[in-house]
């Protein structure tokens, strides 16, 4: 069942049609006609996880399970070790109770990315402790991530009803769990209330995981014929409100930046609007499925140059400085920010 479904979370996703919006065209940065730099000597680089990584991009968590989901793990792993960048796997659930050619389509992520790259768990946030602990050996992860998604549970005909308890759940998890601990969204955002609730329990890591990219309100409808919810597909908190307000909440936590980042620009923006890295999921899968390994390879080369384009045009020479460059917001995301 668990296999079967995690094939049509791919196959839905790039069947999928609704286009969301990020918001990110709301936000405007200046053009620095001074920047006084060399390109050469730009450096995107930085640390994440306690190792040092080639720029501010990690492939986030999609799959995993079966024969079919292996082949797209080796491929994004070969990815992410290529441009040395983290890499979170799809949920692990199904690795902690089915077979070894099952945890095979998850540790291939490991095997080929090595122990210097930096390569996270995922499991659902109403887990157990011990399931997580299971799910980082399986990996020696580096990290595991803790997906939050009412909004995909209840679109699913056999999803939870009963979310009682889960916060209290990741602070359990998170206080003896000892890996990094980092609690994501997946597709729907997260509003200042959640981000302010799970950095109260000492949630240092948070993927907000916006509105505007992968729509899993949309997936899970082409996977019911009973029920239409296409009325929901505009649910959720754009990426770039939720960045700005989780931001808001702490300048100490750490902010995964995610949903719908697409362009070397997205990454930019999200960068300067809080984000201290950015993860991609479905736009890496359509190079991927649409036109191979070596397309998915010119994409991300691409992305990595046109960063430093923007980084010259705004003047400024490495991570720390692009995160303090000032920007202005106009449209719905100032009327969001102001309402
Ligand atoms: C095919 C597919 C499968 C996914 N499976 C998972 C999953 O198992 N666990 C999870 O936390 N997020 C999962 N996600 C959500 C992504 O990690 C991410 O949060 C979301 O897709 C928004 O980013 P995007 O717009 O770049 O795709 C999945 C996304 C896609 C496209």
């Amino acid at each position: 069942m668990r296999e079967l479904r995690k094939k049509e979370h791919v196959e839905n996703y790039l069947r999928s049609m609704y286009e969301g919006d990020t918001l990110l065209s709301d936000v405007f940065l200046p053009n620095n006609s001074l920047p006084e730099l060399n390109f050469d000597e730009l450096d995107i680089s930085m640390e994440f996880l306690g190792k040092k990584i080639d720029c501010p991009i990690m492939i986030n968590a999609m799959t995993g399970g079966s024969e079919f989901t292996k082949s797209i793990n080796n491929d994004l792993a070969r990815l992410a070790r290529q441009f040395n960048i983290p890499m979170a796997v799809g949920s692990q659930t199904i690795a902690l109770c089915e077979d070894n050619s099952c945890i095979e389509s998850f540790s291939v992520v490991r095997d080929i990315i090595g122990e210097e790259g930096v390569v996270i768990s995922n499991l659902s946030a109403s887990a157990s402790l011990e399931d997580c602990q299971r799910a980082v050996e399986l990996l020696n992860s580096d990290a595991i991530q803790l997906h939050l998604n009412p909004g995909q549970e209840m679109v699913m005909r056999e999803g939870d009803r009963d979310f009682r308890g889960i916060l209290d759940n990741i602070k359990k998890i998170n206080e003896n769990i000892d890996k990094p601990l980092i609690v994501k969204e997946v597709g729907l955002g997260m509003s200042k209330e959640v981000v302010t609730k799970l950095e109260n329990i000492g949630v240092k890591y948070i993927d907000i995981s916006g509105a505007g990219g992968t729509n899993f309100i949309e997936i899970e409808n082409l996977r019911n014929a009973d029920t239409d919810l296409s009325e929901l597909f505009e649910w959720g908190v754009p990426t770039a409100l939720s960045i700005i307000e989780a931001r808001k909440v702490s300048s100490q936590l750490n902010i995964i930046g995610s949903g719908g980042i697409r362009s070397s620009l997205d990454i930019v923006k999200a960068v300067v609007l809080g984000a201290d890295i950015v993860g991609i999921a479905g736009e890496l899968m359509s190079y991927l499925q649409h036109g191979g390994y070596e397309t998915a390879e010119a994409y991300l080369e691409d992305t990595v140059y046109k960063i430093k384009v923007i980084m010259m045009l705004l003047g400024k020479a490495n991570i720390k400085e692009l995160k303090e460059t000032k920007y202005k917001v106009k449209g719905t995301l100032k009327e969001l920010l102001e309402g």
